[in-house]
């Protein structure tokens, strides 16, 4: 399964602080961002991802994630050159995809909880050509909202209602198959001049090709592109990270369980972190195996 993280965009809702960098490389607690979707995207099985960035930034991306070869992956990058929107996503990705289905990640999106890899799964596996995970929350109009029937059956999915017709929010995860580049080349911008990914939802949905994975109470789930998002993302990595015992967005902690590097290439990169916080938590890695 290939992958894609969306990591451009000017963050606006974070102005001053990403005037000078994107938001996805900030820190959110003790990692950058776009650790965390990277952490979900190889938790669905992307071995291959593209990282798409604002134009000017890609060599601080790459310095980094560098190649993804540290971690048994390969990571490519691609630019965006406006904000466009999410759903240019897949026609930039198109020639990595190469026909192939993929995951697309925001990469200012965080999911944490025990229950996150069982979602992950029941998405993966849908049968459907499309999914998506939702989440109930207390401030639906922010996001994309998933309207339902008498019978519970999603109808639509509106992007930010002003009175919304749930509290079902769209996250910024969405299992696609081959045709979502042909569905993104067909499309309009929308009222504030971007391509919508809930477009893209809604034309799966209309086709009877979308599933929708509600995620548990125990999963949690952030947008992280505001002020108020970025210190509770923080908050909640810290009080997890408490709770479980163990670090989350982690990309060298998830390549060892996938089996995508041994201990002897964990090794390599907690050498070449040094004796530092971050080095001495990946020794512990090994040591605990
Ligand atoms: C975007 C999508 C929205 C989705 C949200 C998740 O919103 O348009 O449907 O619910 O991401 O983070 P945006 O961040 O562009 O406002």
């Amino acid at each position: 399964m290939k992958g894609v993280i969306l990591a451009g965009g000017m963050g606006e809702r974070l102005f001053p602080i990403t005037r000078s960098a994107s938001k996805q490389l900030l820190p959110v607690y003790d990692k950058p961002m776009i650790f965390y979707p990277l952490c979900a995207l190889m938790r669905a099985g992307a071995r291959e991802v593209l990282v798409i960035v604002r134009p000017g930034e890609l060599e601080r991306f790459r310095t980094l994630l560098d190649d993804g070869s540290q971690w048994g992956m390969d990571i490519r990058y691609a630019t965006q050159d406006a904000a466009n929107g999410i759903a240019e996503a897949p026609l930039i990705a198109a020639p990595f995809l190469d026909d192939e289905p993929f995951v697309l990640a925001l990469g200012d999106n965080i999911f944490c909880g025990d229950g996150f890899d069982t979602s992950l799964a029941e998405a993966g596996d849908a049968p459907s050509k499309a999914a998506i995970l939702v989440k109930q929350v207390a401030d639906a109009g922010h996001y994309g909202v998933v309207e339902f029937d008498g019978k519970g059956r999603v109808v639509g999915i509106i992007e930010k209602p002003t009175s919304p017709p749930s509290d079902y929010a769209v996250t910024g995860m969405y299992f696609y198959d081959a045709s979502a580049v042909e569905i993104a080349r067909g499309l309009s911008p929308s009222g504030r001049g971007e391509l919508e990914i809930t477009d893209i939802n809604n034309a799966y949905l209309e086709a009877g090709d979308l599933s929708v994975v509600v995620l548990p109470d125990d999963v949690s789930w952030l947008d992280m592109g505001t002020p108020d998002g970025l210190l509770e993302a923080a908050q909640l990595v810290s009080a997890e990270q408490d709770r479980i015992g163990e670090r989350i967005g982690v990309p060298e902690h998830i390549a060892l369980r996938n089996g995508w590097i041994d201990e002897a290439q964990l090794e390599k990169v907690a050498a070449a972190y040094g004796d530092n916080d971050y080095g001495r938590y990946l020794q512990t890695l090994i040591q605990g195996q």
